[in-house]
């Protein structure tokens, strides 16, 4: 099918190359003539692990296509608007993107068209985008507005794109959901190649869920919104497991068994973070504001979030008194792990305050250190998560990427000052840290002394 994509981002991009990869004839448009120039030459905008060589393989294949707008829009039956919806000042989403795009395709196109929304947006967007579509619609396009959320998750979006836990699609006409299902079809008959996994065997009984456009729009803002919850209710949890003496790892696991629960977005620590939870949230609270309805259950579902640095803050002053003139080393920048993206990362909330105390900040972050230095250039930035800890006074670990698990702490131990560890994500095994003369503050009680005197601490 030839199919168009509006806009280069995270959702555009990657819903692109695998769109090609199932087979479809793609073009993607980005109207930043710098960024389009970036793309033409095979250069990405960020990092995700197996986007780059999908895209790649997809444009020498000749299946992925990349241009303006207007290119774009004389070229798919079938149009997704993959732009930008950042939040306003007052928390409201920014549809100024969707609504330029939307008046382009009315002006442009011709023929029978599906246009598709994808960003995320507020509840009753796609009816605000079919009745501006007739506004300015010229008299050869006939239309269909539909509404496919998209879920991957930064770090795993291509596997999120092959393997999905369900497709969502709203639409209210039997063409458009045709035209959906035939998108998505190698997908929901496990006819792909799965570009993650060798060997793979996927599932065959993806849910395809039809739903109407509105219902369809929600659907992304609760799941967010649901998720954002369910983390800040197990940081308010550790919360108590720490002033009561009770391990929340333990607790975690123990109510995830629980299916009704599950074991998932259970992790605690110092917040969450990216360009989804933050602003979604907020914009589901602005929307239900709109419509009179109380959520101010996820008004404490921001506080509790926003208080994790605060708090995080206090537990490293508890140990080390004076920030002033103090080596502090961070081991992760992004908001998690397997990405280059800063955005809202907690990471970052912390270091700012860090350096106004007049902490000296030493930072290793395998991806996104690019990204930080722009944003943090008073921080020293180093070549592994050793250089950092060079003369440091505590290690923070506030991003939890896999290398930082398989460090050498008999080495770490003969570089800090003083064999501290404070793990905003309870990513490292206490036990291990603490047997190498480390003392390990985590989150939710999950702490060790150590357990064996750390003679070659400052040798
Ligand atoms: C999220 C949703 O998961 C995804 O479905 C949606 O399409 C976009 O938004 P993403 O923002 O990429 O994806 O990251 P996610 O993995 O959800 O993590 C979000 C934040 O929550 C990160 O800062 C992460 O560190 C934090 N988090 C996640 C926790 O603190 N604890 C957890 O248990 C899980």
């Amino acid at each position: 099918m030839k199919i168009s994509v509006i806009g280069a981002g995270y959702v555009g991009l990657t819903t692109s190359a695998c769109l090609a990869e199932l087979g479809h004839q793609v073009f993607c448009s980005e109207n930043d003539p710098q960024k389009l120039a970036k793309l033409q030459n095979g250069d990405l905008p960020f990092f995700e692990p197996y986007l780059e060589e999908l895209f790649r393989k997809s444009r020498a294949k000749g299946r992925l296509q990349l241009g303006s707008t207007e290119d774009a829009i004389d070229w798919g039956q079938c149009i997704f608007i993959c732009v930008g919806t950042p939040p306003l000042d007052n928390g409201d989403a920014d549809l100024s993107a969707i609504e330029r795009v939307a008046r382009t395709i009315a002006k442009r196109a011709t023929g029978y068209r599906l246009v598709i929304e994808k960003s995320t947006v507020p509840v009753q967007t796609a009816n605000q985008l079919c009745r501006h579509l007739s506004l300015h619609k010229n008299n050869q396009l006939e239309y269909d507005v539909a509404s496919n959320p998209e879920f991957l998750r930064e770090g795993s979006a291509i596997e999120n794109f092959f393997h999905p836990d369900r497709i969502v699609v709203g639409a209210e006409s039997p063409r458009a959901q045709q035209l959906m299902q035939e998108i998505y079809q190698p997908v929901l008959d496990a006819k792909f190649t799965c570009p993650v996994h060798k060997n793979c065997q996927p599932r065959t009984n993806v849910p395809f869920l039809v739903t109407d456009t509105n219902s369809s729009e929600l659907i992304k803002h609760a799941s967010n919104s649901f998720l954002a919850m369910k983390i800040s209710f197990i940081n308010a949890v550790a919360d108590l497991c720490e002033a009561a003496g009770a391990d929340v790892s333990k607790v975690a696991e123990g109510i995830g068994l629980d299916p009704r629960i599950g074991a998932s977005f259970l992790q605690p620590g110092i917040g969450f973070g990216g360009f989804c939870f933050p602003k979604d949230l907020q914009a589901f609270v602005r929307i239900a504001e709109k419509f009179g309805c109380d959520f101010s259950v996820f008004k404490e579902v921001e506080k509790i979030n926003h208080n994790r640095i605060a708090q995080f803050k206090e537990k490293l002053k508890k140990e080390l008194w004076v920030l002033r003139g103090k080596k502090v080393a961070v081991w992760g920048l992004a908001f998690k792990p397997n990405t280059d993206d800063i955005r809202f990362a907690p990471a970052l909330v912390l270091i700012r305050q860090l350096l106004a105390e007049g902490a000296i900040v030493q930072a290793y972050d395998p991806q996104a250190m690019d990204n930080t230095r722009n944003e943090l250039p008073q921080v020293t930035y180093c070549n592994d998560p050793y250089q950092a800890a060079e003369g440091a006074e505590v290690i923070l670990v506030l991003t939890e990427w896999d290398e930082f698990r398989h460090l050498d702490w008999s080495r770490l131990a003969t570089l800090v000052e003083r064999p501290l560890v404070l793990d905003g994500r309870n990513a490292l095994k206490s036990k291990d840290v603490a047997a190498h003369g480390f003392q390990y503050v985590g989150i939710g009680g999950v702490s060790a002394m150590p357990t064996q005197a750390s003679s070659l601490v400052g040798a």
